[in-house]
């Protein structure tokens, strides 16, 4: 089964312009032949593969997987009709390589995710319990607001049942929660995970929606979110907090109109855990709990369809 994000590969139309958007995300880039690599600070695992290309599109996504389950991951895609693909230019041929039900490119590795080596964030729980005494706790406007990790990806899909189905049943995802039966489906990983590392969206065309970092808490995301504005990114959503998941977030749009979801305290699923899935009604109001204003119009646009 598939037990970690590991990373996303994404076609650069301008590579100066996306270094300059990740570098001022506070992600750490390194050179690898004609792609750029990026990971998070304090955590040895790759996230992000710039791969230079006619337009800003999925190139390929890596998930993580065991020794022992590789093999197991082989044989369900050999059962479901599922041919193997060819690694593409300038990267390592391991693992699986082969297309999802939208033709996206999907590779599977053994690996495991990385721990996050930079110090977690004290919290204060005012009436359960003070982390914080005797001590002011507004942080200072120079604190570390570097994304901690890829916690999830939402890709939009032409055919939602089908995707989920297939990375359920053939690649050991689970079903955490959906919206309707076309606008929305959350997926985890098989074994302890996030509430969602894979998320789907309806659309005309494949794509990707949203690539989600996870924050230390909710001053380093807000404070990330209005460096990048200042920078003079565009502003996507936010801030707000998620029914699904449950986290906050808070949007900002790429070069490219691709948004990327600034994220703390989102639910966390044992593998263990009972966990009801729940169906909410197909309308706007289950994208949010609360939000400082309502999506904008184009929130759920796939800019990737318009474009091509
Ligand atoms: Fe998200």
């Amino acid at each position: 089964m598939i037990r970690s994000l590991q990373y996303v590969a994404l076609t650069c139309p301008d590579m100066n312009e996306g270094k300059k958007f990740y570098d001022a995300m506070g992600l750490e880039g390194r050179k690898d032949g004609e792609h750029l690599v990026y990971r998070c600070a304090g955590r040895a695992q790759d996230q992000l593969r710039l791969v230079p290309g006619e337009k800003k599109g999925i190139a390929w996504i890596a998930w993580g997987t065991r020794a022992g389950e590789i093999e197991i991951l082989a044989k369900n895609l050999d059962k479901a009709g599922v041919p193997m693909a060819a690694a593409p230019g300038g990267v390592e041929n391991n693992g699986l390589w082969f297309r999802d039900p939208d033709g996206v490119l999907v590779n599977i590795i053994v690996a495991e995710p990385q721990p996050q080596t930079r110090a977690a964030v004290e919290i204060n729980n005012p009436g359960t319990e003070y982390l914080r005494k005797g001590r002011r706790g507004a942080p200072n406007r120079n604190i570390d607001t570097r994304p901690r990790k890829l916690g999830h990806i939402l890709k939009f899909t032409t055919d939602i049942n089908r995707d989920a189905k297939f990375y359920t049943e053939v690649l050991g995802m689970k079903l955490s929660d959906r919206i309707g039966d076309e606008l929305a489906a959350f997926l985890r990983c098989g074994g302890d995970s996030d509430h969602h590392t894979l998320a789907m969206a309806t659309s005309e065309a494949p794509g990707l929606h949203h690539m989600s970092w996870e924050m230390g808490n909710v001053d380093q995301l807000q404070m990330c979110a209005e460096r990048l504005l200042k920078a003079g990114y565009q502003d996507g959503w936010g801030m707000g907090r998620h029914i699904y998941g449950s986290n906050y977030f808070h949007y900002i749009r790429d070069p490219w109109m691709g948004l990327n979801e600034f994220f703390w305290d989102i639910d966390f699923i044992p593998e263990d855990a009972h966990w009801e899935v729940e169906k909410a009604e197909a309308n706007e109001e289950s994208l949010f709990q609360w939000a400082t204003s309502p999506p904008p119009e184009d929130f759920l646009k796939n800019y990737e369809a318009v474009a091509a």
